[in-house]
């Protein structure tokens, strides 16, 4: 549109006229004035209809709006220090509709997590999804910038894949031309080819994986970043793990500030992720979790959570009472019955949780020295530290095969995961790999893969291997870190998980 103003540069045009494009996101009308509030996809602006003066021929037609009713507006814009952004527009002088709107099914009353998923085409318009895409969108550029700024080189690894690169378990199988393959866990098998040519490379791309659980931490369709760099051990990986993320954090503070805080987002917690991020051993969070001070944490959230259902019970019954009384006006009925609903929700929630923290608790003190790191033992570990914290030197036994055994203790490898501060869990995983060629054929054949499957692989070890290392960054469980948010599904504009494929 060629004579379209966008909201975000609203300040540069302070007493000059503009004509903005957008959608009703609001709108309220008293007897002579009618306030619309715009949502251009740049930003939110106050425009002010008066009955009376320059704006009267289109006070009625603004009034008649519907929410998400798509018009195209022209008047002046003035400086408005109680309005969004600091500006608002009066004296319109041209009014019309672009698109009009039937009854939007989100209203401004809360409504259910599942309602709003299922409207997820309509919910992003929405403030709080509407921010945390924009925060995914500079998490991504900042993740391509720290790469190509370090020369990196960008490798697109296939979605094909003819096996499995992350164990067996997981795989989402496609009928290839009557050949069966799979599509990728990780594009990492093809990143560690590619780091022999250019020294330093990444890939980042869609990766898939047959999650059964329906948990908040798992889709079956997410973005993995994956850094590998040659010529590199352990502490090499490390190093540029913590770089990276300290990198993301920075540039989400910078450019989202405002927006985090509307979010209800902790900026302390995110200004605490600055190096050294904590370091121990898997042995040591082995007798972290066994030890009282886990018990303890556990305990503490059955009391706490305990307390929080009586409350709401309580709550509950005095909100009913009220809207099974009568007399009410029809919005009042709306918010009570709207405040059940979040109510209920919010204890269903807590009962799960209740019914769990017990087996938890069972989990983490019999927790195994050979054993992976579950997801809630991954919350105990990461809710005992202020920084993100790297676990090292998990058994051999329960990590892929592709780890580079520890020269000290060949029982363990030479691995790392990163588990975000405040119970968020992994946002990293990643490892040296394993350069010898015997050993690694040991290993894929104890893990009972195909070696001709992996023959491509050998071939690595085979012509000048050196030892080498990466990880992979999920980006959904960072985005959930970053913004806060309790599940994985507000991360991705068109989550994928167990029983969710629409929209
Ligand atoms: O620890 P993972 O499985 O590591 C790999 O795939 C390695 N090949 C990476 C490498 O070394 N190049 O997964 C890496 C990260 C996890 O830390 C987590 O952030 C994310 O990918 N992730 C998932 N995110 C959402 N849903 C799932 N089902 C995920 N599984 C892993």
């Amino acid at each position: 549109m060629k004579d379209r103003t966008y909201i975000k540069d609203l300040r540069d045009h302070v007493d000059a006229q503009v004509t903005l494009f957008g959608w009703v996101s609001k709108a309220r009308a008293t007897g002579k004035v009618s306030f619309i509030t715009l949502r251009d996809g740049s930003g939110l602006c106050q425009c002010v209809l008066e009955k009376n003066d320059v704006t009267a021929a289109f006070y009625d037609e603004a009034k008649k709006c519907p929410q998400e009713a798509a018009i195209r507006i022209r008047g002046t814009i003035f400086a408005e220090d109680r309005a969004v952004g600091g500006v608002e527009m009066r004296d319109v002088t041209e009014f019309s509709v672009v698109g009009n709107s039937g009854e939007y099914p989100i209203t401004p009353k809360p409504h259910g997590t599942d309602f709003l998923m299922k409207n997820r085409h309509l919910w992003f318009r929405s403030q709080r999804p509407w921010i945390v895409l924009r925060i995914r969108a500079t998490i991504v550029d900042a993740i391509r910038s720290f790469f190509n700024d370090r020369d990196f080189i960008l490798i697109d690894t296939p979605i094909f894949a003819p096996a499995a690169g992350e164990g067996a378990q997981n795989l989402f199988e496609v009928d290839y031309f009557d050949e069966k393959v799979y599509l990728a866990q990780t594009g990492q098998l093809y990143v560690e080819a590619a780091c022999m040519a250019h020294d330093k490379v990444y890939c980042f791309g869609p990766t898939f994986r047959a999650e059964k659980s329906k948990t908040r931490r798992h889709l079956t369709e997410f973005w993995m970043v994956e850094p590998e760099i040659a010529f590199a051990d352990l502490d090499d990986v490390i190093e540029l793990a913590e770089d990276f993320v300290c990198a993301i954090v920075r540039r989400v503070l910078k450019d989202h500030r405002a927006d985090l805080e509307t979010l209800g987002r902790s900026i302390d917690v995110l200004e605490n992720a600055v190096k050294p991020f904590n370091r121990i051993t898997h042995a040591e969070a082995a007798e972290i979790l066994r030890g009282p001070k886990a018990t303890e944490l556990l305990q503490t959230d059955l009391t706490t959570k305990t307390a929080r259902v009586e409350e709401i019970k309580a709550a509950l019954s005095e909100t009913e009472a009220k809207l099974s009384g009568g007399g009410l006006k029809a919005w009042q009925q709306d918010k009570l019955t709207a405040e059940v609903n979040n109510l209920r929700e919010e204890m269903g929630e807590l009962e799960v949780e209740i019914e769990n923290i017990p087996h938890h608790i069972e989990l983490a003190r019999n927790f195994d020295d050979g054993g992976d790191l579950g997801g809630s033992n991954e919350t105990i570990i990461s809710r005992l530290y202020d920084t993100p914290t790297f676990v090292t030197h998990y058994p051999r036994d329960c990590k892929a095969f592709y780890m580079k055994q520890n020269a000290d203790d060949p029982t363990r490898v030479n691995n790392v995961d990163l588990l975000a501060s405040e119970g968020f869990g992994e946002i990293i995983g990643g490892s040296q790999r394993e350069e010898n060629y015997d050993v690694l054929l040991k290993r894929i054949n104890e893990e009972g893969l195909s070696q001709s499957d992996y023959e491509w692989y050998l071939d690595l070890r085979r012509y000048g291997s050196v030892p080498h290392g990466g990880f992979g960054l999920g980006l959904e469980r960072t985005v959930a870190w970053i913004c806060g948010l309790k599940h994985i599904r507000e991360t991705s504009a068109y989550p994928r998980m167990m029983g969710k494929i629409y929209p």
